[in-house]
């Protein structure tokens, strides 16, 4: 089987440099994000901080009165998830882009298969340098990339070398990359599990872990056992998928003045259909439920959904359901204020099927 080429992309200190983003003044200051110090009185904890800060030993998870002894004249503030949540899309749009399978881990992480995109024309350094070029001209934010032939290894290499860093491990520098490294670095060994490999087995490094016999592994951890020792290994076949349960496309418009005439909602219905109709078939994927909004004036929101008997990428089928779920509001006397569209259980679209409703 040829190897794969997997890379892990995870942003510098995203929150921090989300702010640093719209208020450059803050470009090279110990910024903080996260409850409110309070003079150092505060309760709560730092979500992450800038490099600058981490300087003074700032870390995410540290409590916040903690930060402010350490780290006095930094700039401390709350975090705007829905700021950060808007940029993280549009990073994830770009990711995707250059992924032949693509998985989002957390608000600014992501995997992403490239084995088919590497040809003698680019090489995997050359593609991940393009990806984090792309990011910074179009986004403004620098990223780490690691590249390696599983999850496990490109994980740990996007983490060696932050911020702005790019790590390839090829196949046959895995071992003597991960060898000396600690044994929390792998995901999946948190404190306890540290504990226990530490303390009770005297395993420190990836190394030990390697040259530990599998059989007592598995009578300690179970089938976890296994899968650690072939990690440490360099083995793992985890594949990078999308979690698709959870991933759906949407899209919705606020009127600049509230709408009485339903013909026109119909037509932005339309509008909308279209547009993500477009990204739907951009994914290669299929939906298997379609949702409706609708808010009129005064603030009063509803949403409508139809689940279809099998996955399909049909837009004749998206818009005929989008008006039947819209019909029952024709009535209102009110008007309408905002109009959204969204389509949910997304699959992969391996045989494109052009079912029908019923
Ligand atoms: P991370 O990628 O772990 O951290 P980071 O991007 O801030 O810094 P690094 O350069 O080391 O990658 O987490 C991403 C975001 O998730 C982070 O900006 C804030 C949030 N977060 C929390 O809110 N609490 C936490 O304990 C951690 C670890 C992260
Ligand atoms: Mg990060």
């Amino acid at each position: 089987m040829m190897d794969r080429v997997i890379f892990h992309v995870d942003l510098d200190a995203f929150y921090a440099s989300c702010e640093i983003l719209r208020n450059p003044e803050l470009k090279d200051k110990a910024v903080i994000i996260g409850a409110d110090p309070k003079g150092g009185k505060g309760r709560g904890v730092v979500s992450t901080c800038s490099y600058a800060a981490r300087k003074f030993g700032v870390k995410s998870g540290m409590p916040i009165s903690r930060a402010y002894k350490l780290c006095p004249n930094g700039i401390y503030l709350r975090p705007d998830i829905k700021y950060y949540k808007g940029i993280s899309d549009q990073i994830m749009e770009i990711l995707r882009s250059y992924a032949d399978k693509f998985e989002q881990w957390g608000i600014d992480e992501a995997f992403l298969d490239v084995t088919e995109s590497i040809s003698n024309k680019i090489n995997p350094t050359e593609l991940a340098q393009k990806i984090k070029n792309e990011i910074f001209e179009k986004i403004g934010l620098t990223c780490s990339i690691g590249i390696g032939p599983n999850k496990q290894v490109a994980k740990i290499a996007s983490d060696f070398q932050k911020p702005d860093g790019l790590t390839y491990v090829s196949p046959e520098q895995v071992r003597s990359f991960l060898d000396p490294l600690p044994v929390e670095k792998i995901i999946g060994i948190g404190p306890k599990t540290k504990k226990i490999l530490n303390k009770k087995l005297n395993i420190e490094t990836i190394a030990d872990l390697a040259n530990y016999p599998p059989e007592k592994l598995n009578k300690i951890f179970g089938k976890m056992g296994i899968d650690l020792s072939n990690v440490a290994r360099g083995i793992d076949n985890s594949p990078v998928q999308e979690d698709y349960k959870r991933k759906s496309l949407g899209t919705e418009v606020t009127f600049d003045e509230d709408i009485e005439d339903f013909e026109i909602i119909y037509k932005t219905l339309e509008l909308l259909v279209n547009k993500l109709h477009k990204s739907l078939i951009k994914g290669r994927y299929l939906y298997q439920v379609v949702v409706i909004k609708i808010r009129f004036e005064g603030f009063s929101t509803y949403t409508r959904q139809q689940k279809l008997k099998t996955p399909t990428n049909d837009k004749k089928v998206a818009l005929q359901i989008g008006k039947k779920l819209l019909k029952e509001f024709e009535s209102n006397p009110k008007k309408v204020r905002l109009l959204g569209f969204r389509l949910v259980d997304l699959s992969e679209s391996k045989h494109v099927q052009k079912t029908l409703l019923n």
